[in-house]
């Protein structure tokens, strides 16, 4: 099978994605309308032209922009079915999912509004489409210590659903030791921690958020491969990263898909995957993202093998359903090498 097929036909996992980063223009549009939301453009076409994004924060404040037209559970539910559809097309079979509770809540949204919505998606898709799924809260990094206290009190009584905590927005201006405590508070109360660290920021924040805020997953972790001893104690740890390719171009986090790290990742010995981070922003789902890299760095079967398997060993499944995932992977992979 030639490298496009197969990285069509691989089951892949995904395990960074922001839902709020899925909503493709023509939904922003139409919930818009049927919300009554003022947006200051006129057509999907303006949308698509205003992202041209220079660094994070400048996507950060359209992301913020777009969320605003989420409204009710239903548009949640939506937003969450249309991802998950595009998942079954292209053979992701699990997802484990980012949201943003502080972006509603800001917004006068309630906590079970976004949860119920999204949750509903899930359920369905395991139902119908057989994706299983796992759900991560962020805290939102540019506001307060205070009001990250008042989001992990507000999903306390949803340990059922949410499994861990993670943290994302700005990095550059808000590095993990402000975030220890809280961070602490949910590891106690029985959530996993992983954390957005760098990506826009240098590998000491890599280093703080995993000693500060114990982290069991790194989010990005572009500049760990800057220093060589945190390179070796991430790969001997083996901590699985998340990484982001079409994202890190379109945020000029490299400034061509040659120059990313991931194929440096592999040969470190470091967990690598790759994810889509926020699709509808960055111009590609999780097909769209192996085939950039692939094709920039001109990788072989043999190390999409290695990003698609390391997906399944860095999920945060049940021993049992990795076991099965990776059995079904390696058996999908023995028959479709060349
Ligand atoms: N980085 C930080 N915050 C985010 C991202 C990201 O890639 N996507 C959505 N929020
Ligand atoms: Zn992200």
């Amino acid at each position: 099978m030639d490298i496009k097929s197969f990285i069509a036909n691989m089951p892949k996992a995904e395990l960074h994605l922001h839902i709020e980063g899925t909503l493709e223009p023509e939904m922003m549009m139409s919930l818009a309308e049927r919300n009554g939301v003022e947006l200051p453009y006129n057509s999907v076409e303006e949308i698509r032209a205003a992202y041209e994004f220079t660094s994070l924060q400048d996507f950060l404040d359209l992301y913020y922009q777009g969320m605003s037209v989420l409204q009710t559970a239903f548009d949640f539910y939506d937003l969450t079915n249309a991802y998950l559809t595009r998942c079954f097309a292209q053979n992701v079979t699990h997802v484990e999912i980012f949201f943003d509770p502080q972006g509603h809540t800001s917004r006068g949204l309630s906590f079970e509004t976004v949860l119920d919505g999204v949750t509903a998606a899930l359920d369905e898709a395991e139902r119908n489409l057989g994706i299983t799924s796992k759900l991560i809260m962020c805290f939102l990094r540019h506001l307060s210590e205070e009001d990250a206290f008042e989001t992990l009190e507000a999903a306390l009584p949803h340990q059922d659903r949410i499994i861990g905590v993670g943290l994302d927005s700005s990095e550059k201006d808000h590095p993990p030791p402000k975030f220890m405590r809280v961070f602490k508070a949910a590891r106690e109360a029985g959530f996993i921690a992983v954390a957005h660290a760098g990506e826009e920021g240098s590998a000491a924040n890599v280093a703080d958020a995993v000693d500060l805020l114990e982290i069991s997953r790194i989010d990005h972790g572009n500049a760990i491969l800057d220093d060589l001893t945190l390179t070796d104690r991430i790969s001997a740890a083996q901590i699985p990263l998340t990484m982001c390719p079409l994202s890190n171009l379109r945020l000029c986090v490299i400034d061509d898909m040659k120059q990313h790290p991931i194929r440096r990742a592999l040969e470190a010995g470091l967990l690598a995957t790759i994810n889509s981070d926020d699709p509808a922003y960055f111009g590609g789902y999780m097909s769209e993202n192996y085939l950039a890299v692939q094709e920039a760095l001109n990788l072989t079967h043999d190390e999409i093998r290695q990003l698609g398997r390391n997906a399944y060993l860095g999920s945060f499944m049940e021993d049992s359903q990795k076991a099965a995932a990776l059995a079904n992977f390696d058996a999908f992979a023995s028959a479709n090498s060349p």
